[in-house]
């Protein structure tokens, strides 16, 4: 048995060898599900790798896609680690039981808001929904006290965001949790009466600061990363944060889970506890993403609006409901 087994694992090692395989066949690693922007992960994985000596192997791709290649994979998957821009794609794997429980200590460091209850998965960095508009068309006493308030008639024209994206759907998902299947229906409508639709969050600012668009809806970081470089497409462009827990004030968590038909949890965990630590977390915050920290230990500097002061409102991670909100999306014609 012993001979059997040195030859199958020769036989396992020559062709990793023979396809110019880079990586320490003897090392520890693990495969990331990566839904979360590319350029984020690609900076934390090796600041990770040194830290431990576990290699990351990343396969990238968007949440919902992601999420549906584990519901098909299951058992059968390759990957440890799931990690999701936005949480409507970490509640679909959660609801099929591709979990496995993290340790306590693990996701300690997150506010409990930001995790769900099942301790299945936590939130490791959260986005704020903003209103971005252009300072030359928008005076700040125009600006709308709710989101809601731009499915009105006074707003025809004027505004744009780009709803194929799981950014914007998380929002609509915030907005079904909070005021229920009636009133997003026909906020959903009203907004695509009212709307212009692009494609990407970025497109979406070009067009406010060139003046295409009046205001437009995303995240936060789509302007401060703009205003970090060079302002091109932001220095016309200012952010009305909606504050009041109006659904507007939506802060959406990227989400990480460790899977339970991982061969390699103890690792999986490790980078899970990387994501949460203080260390992690000072490196998710000098990053280039300027998406907010959610250890309390660490914040990000001005001028990106002070996390402590979104006034987001109350909503549970694990109940926003991706496929109803694609449901809604697509009755309303938006997909
Ligand atoms: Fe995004």
């Amino acid at each position: 048995m012993k001979r059997a087994s040195v030859v199958l694992a020769l036989a396992l090692v020559i062709p990793l060898a023979a396809a110019g395989c880079s990586d320490d066949d003897d090392g520890p690693s693990i495969v990331v599900y990566n839904a979360q922007h590319e350029q984020l992960i690609e900076e934390l994985a090796p600041a990770f790798t040194e830290e431990t000596g576990i290699d990351v192997q990343l396969r990238n791709g968007k949440d919902l896609e992601l999420s549906a290649q584990l519901v098909t994979e299951g058992e059968a998957s390759d990957a440890d680690v799931f990690l999701t821009e936005n949480s409507p794609a970490m509640s679909q794997v959660e609801r099929e039981g591709l979990f496995s429980e993290l340790p306590a200590d693990i996701v300690a460091p997150i506010p409990e808001q930001f995790r769900p209850t099942s301790g299945l998965w936590t939130g490791f960095v959260a986005r704020s929904t903003v209103l971005m508009y252009n300072t030359d068309l928008v005076d700040e006493s125009e600006l709308p006290t709710s989101i809601l308030d731009l499915a009105e008639p006074e707003w025809a024209g004027r505004i744009s965001f780009s709803p194929t994206g799981a950014d914007f759907q998380a929002i609509v998902a915030a907005v079904l949790e909070l005021e229920g299947e009636e009133v997003t229906r026909d906020w959903l409508q009203g907004i695509k009466d009212n709307g212009t639709v692009y494609d990407g969050n970025n497109v979406v600012l070009e067009a406010v600061n060139a003046g295409e668009s009046e205001v437009g809806i995303a995240y936060h970081y789509y302007y401060y990363r703009d205003q970090q470089e060079a302002g091109e497409v932001s220095d016309n462009t200012a952010l009305h944060f909606f504050r009041n827990q109006d659904a507007g004030a939506f802060v959406s968590v990227s989400g990480a889970g460790v899977l339970a038909s991982s061969d390699n949890k103890a690792d999986a965990e490790k980078f899970v506890d990387y994501l949460t630590s203080e260390a992690g977390q000072q490196g998710l915050a000098d990053s280039y993403a300027l998406e907010y920290p959610l250890n309390p230990a660490v914040k990000l500097d001005p001028p990106v609006e002070p996390f402590d002061s979104l006034q987001p409102p109350a909503v549970n991670v694990s109940e926003l409901d991706g496929p109803a909100v694609v449901d809604l999306m697509t009755e309303v014609g938006f997909l």
